[in-house]
């Protein structure tokens, strides 16, 4: 390899990929998303996720929750449909994200065997639990036809790898290049300055976000963002970085007006994603 292909993600770059709605489109024309998350002690993650999604254009959205937490995921989002945690079919599901809040027990890691394996055929972003279960089944991910999305925080990304934290931190570029590249994946190595891989190696840098969003929840939403962003988008690599780059600048606009770094919740960042978007529309 003679040249290196990184690159810095301009707001330009985003307006000029992000997708044109057709004035007669139909929800079917948007995506139908399958979010599998959250669990008992977890049922957040699932919410943010799903709302994410749902204010990013999505089409429509099916959540498989445990049945433990369905009630409480049903008052709060009353525009998703259910599916049942032991009976996950992927017939008529354009996109799959699986991981924020899963938990961490062995029938979950049987879960995501499944879903990668039989997801192969369309988008599927890959999280924060299902990440920790993925690292034993690594050799699925280059079987896919359509390349998988994996989102790490470098803790995430250290299990993923063997390596520690602070070898991941040092070398974010390179670490995230070698993953991308053996494994066929979209990698996102989140934190300050997200750097995104594409599996032939061509990486991005978002310059997007700030610290109010160092806080439990901030991922699950970049999550959700990244599915129905997927589903709206003819490029993959588009998808990713559009998603990145809106996360973000919703972060961005809230302490640009009204609030600290320090007080930002993410039902707030959730809730300040349509000003982005209506300055992109
Ligand atoms: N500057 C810019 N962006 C930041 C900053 C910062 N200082 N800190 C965090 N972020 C962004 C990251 O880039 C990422 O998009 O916030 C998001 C944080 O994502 P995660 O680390 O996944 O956090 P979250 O999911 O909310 O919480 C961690 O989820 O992944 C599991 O096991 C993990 O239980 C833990 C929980
Ligand atoms: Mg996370």
């Amino acid at each position: 390899e003679t040249s290196v292909r990184r690159e810095l993600r301009m707001r330009a770059d985003v307006v000029r990929t992000l997708p044109q709605r057709d004035p007669f489109s139909h929800k079917g024309s948007h995506g139908k998303g399958l979010l599998i998350a959250g669990s008992t002690d977890m049922p957040g993650a699932a919410f943010f996720s799903a709302k994410s999604a749902l204010r990013s254009g999505i089409g429509l959205l099916k959540v498989s929750v445990p049945d433990t937490i369905k009630p409480v995921i049903a008052g709060w989002l009353p525009e998703t449909m259910f599916m049942p945690r032991n009976r996950i079919s992927l017939d008529g599901v354009s996109g799959v994200v699986i991981g924020p809040g899963l938990g961490r027990q062995s029938h979950e890691e049987t879960l995501v065997c499944q879903v990668v394996e039989e997801s192969g055929a369309i988008p599927c972003v890959i999280d924060a639990d299902a990440l920790i279960h993925l690292k034993h089944h690594l050799d699925l991910l280059p079987r896919r036809s359509v390349p998988a999305v994996l989102s790490p925080h470098p803790g995430e990304m250290a299990a993923l790898t063997g390596n520690t934290v602070k070898e991941i931190e040092s070398t974010r570029f390179d670490c995230s290049k070698a993953f991308a590249e053996k494994y066929h994946v979209y990698l996102v190595l989140k934190g300050k300055y997200t750097i995104i891989t594409a599996p032939d190696g061509r990486q991005m840098v978002n310059p997007t976000g700030n610290a109010a969003l160092a806080k439990g929840g901030s991922g699950d939403i970049l999550t959700g963002i990244l599915l129905a962003f997927l589903l709206q988008h003819e490029q993959v690599m588009d998808a990713v970085c559009n998603a990145v780059y809106v996360h973000g600048a919703a972060a961005d606009n809230l302490v640009d007006g009204g609030h600290s770094l320090l007080d930002v919740l993410a039902t707030d960042v959730i809730e300040a994603i349509p000003p982005v978007l209506h300055d992109f529309y």
